[in-house]
């Protein structure tokens, strides 16, 4: 009997490629730079399954060239750039993986809010450059955590574990917005669930972890920086289209806001004439939030057993049920 054909659009970890390899025909993408679209409609056509990641779109005309296609399995736990509607309707299964890249993300936006407030970047370039010429009461002051109010817009796994790693920086309260109540997991975190608004007015520091969805998309717009304080850090390592981006370059020049620390932007990579770079008080990083090694072997490797299992009609390990 022929054996299931998989194409995995990336070049990956040869451990996730053998398991494949073990039960199914594997073509995959060599290089570590994405697959030409062309390509990969090419390519689909005879595929029972397609492991994925977050720079694939997979949508309609994909779909439709994909005929075969059984199973789909992303290696994120975002899933903005599948098109749901239309896999569904094909009755293709589709695996992500949540859990395993909580604790990369998480640690990756303390580090990222501990950045933007504490100014690191600009200070090294500072004394790299020569701008350093002696030690000054107010040269390079930052914002500070201890007593302060940090807002977590989307209380999730990666909200809730960011949540827990600021408490020991002495914070006073931490608020969160999520669509339904987390009891809970917030007693345990001593976190109050407050309106968007009270905690855009109240929080010195807003965090977002909320995933891209229509009524998410472009939700941190103008009024919504207005209501933030001036002397407010932002962070967002969810998805850049949570953000209307001119809105926030805006309210950074104009210090509406204090500073900003992305991971993520719309589009990615960022131009390199993007106003952001210009800024002193933005950190830009290059959506690095689940990027530690263990962290992206795990996901290959999870990407793998959700095709495998999904193929031979078993329970996937981490199916995306809508
Ligand atoms: C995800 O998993 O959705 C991240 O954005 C990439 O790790």
């Amino acid at each position: 009997m022929s054996r299931p054909k998989v194409y995995v659009t990336r070049k990956i970890n040869a451990e996730a490629l053998n398991l494949l390899k073990k039960d199914c025909e594997v073509i995959s993408w060599t290089e570590s730079s994405p697959v030409p679209r062309e390509e990969l409609l090419k390519n689909v056509s005879d595929v029972d399954a397609l492991f994925c990641v977050i720079t694939d779109k997979i949508d309609k005309e994909l779909l439709d060239k994909a005929k075969k296609l059984k199973v789909l399995s992303t290696m994120s736990v975002g899933y903005d750039h599948l098109e749901i509607d239309e896999i569904k309707s094909r009755n293709i299964k589709v695996g992500y993986t949540p859990n395993i890249l909580t604790d990369a993300t998480a640690e990756l936006t303390v580090a990222l809010l501990l950045a933007t407030s504490r100014r690191l970047l600009h200070a090294n370039h500072a004394a790299r450059t020569g701008d350093w010429t002696a030690w000054a009461p107010f040269w390079m002051c930052g914002q500070g955590l201890t007593g302060s109010t940090v807002g977590i817009v989307g209380f999730g796994r990666i909200g809730q574990e960011i949540g827990k790693r600021l408490k020991p920086f002495k914070v006073k309260r931490i608020l969160y917005q999520n669509r339904s109540a987390k009891d809970q997991q917030a007693q345990e975190i001593g976190a109050e669930r407050v309106s968007f608004d009270e905690l855009l007015k109240e929080s010195d520091f807003v965090i977002v972890t909320i995933a891209l969805a229509p009524e998410t998309a472009k939700m941190f717009n103008e009024d919504a920086f207005r209501k933030m304080k001036p002397t407010s850090v932002f962070i967002n390592t969810s998805r850049g289209d949570v953000v209307d981006q001119d809105a926030l370059i805006k309210a950074l020049q104009n210090k509406t806001i204090w500073a900003a620390g992305l991971d993520v932007m719309t589009p990615e990579p960022l131009p390199l004439s993007s106003p952001l770079f210009k800024l002193d008080n933005c950190v830009i990083l290059p959506h690095i939030g689940s990027a530690t090694t263990d962290t992206r072997e795990n996901m290959t490797l999870l990407t793998a057993k959700n095709i495998i299992a999904g193929l031979k009609n078993e329970k996937m390990p981490e199916e995306l049920v809508l």
